[in-house]
């Protein structure tokens, strides 16, 4: 029997699994880091957790499973996208590093579009400027901290630092290069047109695989460490909305996710590098070589409900322990009390901004049309469906972009409770499925890791003979109707208050506000 390790170094922690090749998992371990917030709008890691983590993680399944590391045939790796990591040529890091959630460079974002020009930049990266991708993080660290660009001798995303301690080896992969605004997207290849009107220089950008292709060996090293043995083959692996795709089977024409972690994704399979006339829909390589995928992301999704879970769940978490079960469980029970539509309490989840498909790093939450009738598990409620409002707003622009959608697959923290399962239904007016195998992302890694070592003969054939539906959900024509309605509110409240988003963000970074 063939056992495949996946890593999905995430924003709460990293999550490894160990399967064998018939998708049967044997141990999954995750291990929860900190995300620091020195100032608003910033979010940033210190990429060494991430490495503990990873060590940790793997100690844990290669413990819990008893498999023997020999029999280890491959591991990926899967992870937050976007972020920037800095290393100087002795491989030391050399700032903390700036996450996909990090919104602080508006500015950085004008000066590419400008410097580029818009045709050039999406007409090779296929997207436009926004704060959360790598190309505007480095830009901010050259205009505010130059002498950090300066000692730079290599760029890395989160998930490719963990590679380099893992195998020693520098390297990227098409999925998450895609998300860099450096790389040529229909090509697979750094743009050079683009690094050379930004002036970066391209040795900093590590060489590039495809996501399937094995581009290390794990070190003795780090085989000490980790207990994995020494050459073990790591595969390029992918962003984590690519191998979450991959893990959900989202690899041929026609299969759509809805993922809600920590930012939330409409992710649709493409067989040809697609471009939204609108920008608003990200075009990304996917894992599968050679084809590509089409995203709109919600920041703050998961991450709006563990917001309100830790900030006023109090009560809740403290009944999750007496009882031992989950926060989230009690949580959505208490949701379940409030009726569909939360009795007219629409909730806006833009914690941290909102890239899809507004774009916008001040955009703000909001609860909005409360009243003395409503209480605990009306906020609740309210937050899970505007979540899933949000999710709807990437849904229709992929719809609209001509994308058959058969039926959407469900992932993370959404798919795992039957209450969000039916609002995402209801919300989206269509059936959401299940399968067999709930770790997506570092699922997906282990399939990548598979294909890459000779496991399977590809990722699609993979997907097919490991992922099985196992739940349906229907939409209630009842519920369609009514959040409907309340759809239509949730569409008109951005552009009502964004004139105050940027009011109170002026006021709040201190520098007044004028009309
Ligand atoms: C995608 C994005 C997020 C992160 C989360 O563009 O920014 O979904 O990948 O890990």
């Amino acid at each position: 029997m063939a056992y495949l390790i996946g890593i999905d170094v995430g924003t709460t922690g990293t999550k490894t699994i160990l399967v064998d090749e018939n998708g049967q998992q044997h141990a999954s371990a995750l291990e929860e880091y900190p995300l620091h917030t020195p100032q608003p709008k910033w979010a940033e890691q210190d990429p060494s957790d991430w490495w503990l983590a990873t060590v940790r993680s793997i100690q844990r399944v290669l413990a819990e499973s008893q498999v023997s590391p020999k029999e280890v045939k491959g591991l990926g790796l899967s992870g937050q996208m976007h972020g920037l990591v800095l290393m100087d040529k002795g491989h030391r890091v050399l700032r903390p590093a700036m996450l996909w959630c990090d919104v602080r460079t508006t500015e950085q974002c004008h000066y590419i579009t400008e410097t580029v020009g818009e045709d050039m930049l999406v007409q090779s990266t296929c997207n436009p400027a926004l704060e959360g991708f790598t190309a505007p993080k480095v830009i901010w660290v050259r205009d505010n901290e130059p002498e950090i660009l300066e000692q730079t001798a290599t760029m890395l995303l989160p998930k490719d630092y963990v590679r380099f301690r893992l195998t020693g080896e520098i390297a990227a992969e098409v999925s998450d290069a895609a998300g860099t605004l450096l790389f040529d997207v229909r090509q697979r290849c750094w743009s050079e047109e683009v690094l050379h009107k930004l002036g970066i220089d391209r040795a900093l950008l590590p060489p590039v695989y495809e996501s399937v292709d094995v581009c290390g060996k794990i070190t003795a090293e780090a085989a000490e460490l980790t207990g994995l043995s020494v050459g073990t083959p790591v595969v390029g692996g992918g962003a984590d909305n690519a191998c979450s795709a991959v893990g959900n089977g989202i690899v041929k024409e026609g299969r759509v996710s809805a993922s809600i972690g920590t930012s939330g994704a409409i992710v649709a399979h493409t067989d040809e590098a697609k471009v939204d006339p609108n920008l608003q829909a990200h075009s990304f390589c996917h894992s599968a070589p050679h084809k590509w995928y089409l995203m709109g992301v919600v920041l703050s999704a998961g991450g709006a409900l563990r917001w309100f879970r830790d900030n006023l769940g109090d009560s809740e978490v403290a009944a999750a322990e007496i009882e031992g079960v989950d926060p989230y469980e009690i949580l959505t029970q208490r949701a379940a009390e409030a009726p569909v539509g939360s009795e007219g309490l629409i909730f806006l989840p833009y914690l941290a901004g909102e890239r899809t498909p507004h774009a916008d790093a001040n955009a703000k939450a909001t609860f909005f049309g409360m009243t003395l009738r409503h209480g605990k598990p009306h906020l609740i409620r309210s937050v899970m469906e505007g979540i899933a409002d949000a999710l709807r707003d990437s849904l229709e622009i992929i719809r609209g972009l001509g994308t058959p959608i058969e039926r959407i697959y469900a992932t993370g923290g959404g798919a795992r409770s039957s209450l969000w399962r039916q609002i995402q239904a209801d919300v989206f007016d269509a059936e959401l499925v299940t399968i067999n195998i709930a770790e997506g992302p570092a699922f997906g890694a282990a399939i990548l890791a598979g294909v890459g070592t000779g496991v399977y003969d590809s990722v699609e054939s993979a997907a097919d003979e490991i992922i099985k539906i196992t739940s349906a959900t229907q939409p209630n024509a009842d519920n369609v109707r009514i959040y409907e309605e309340y759809y239509q509110v949730y569409g008109a409240l951005y552009p009502a208050l964004k004139p105050q988003f940027d009011r109170v963000t002026a006021v709040v970074s201190g520098g007044g506000y004028s009309e």
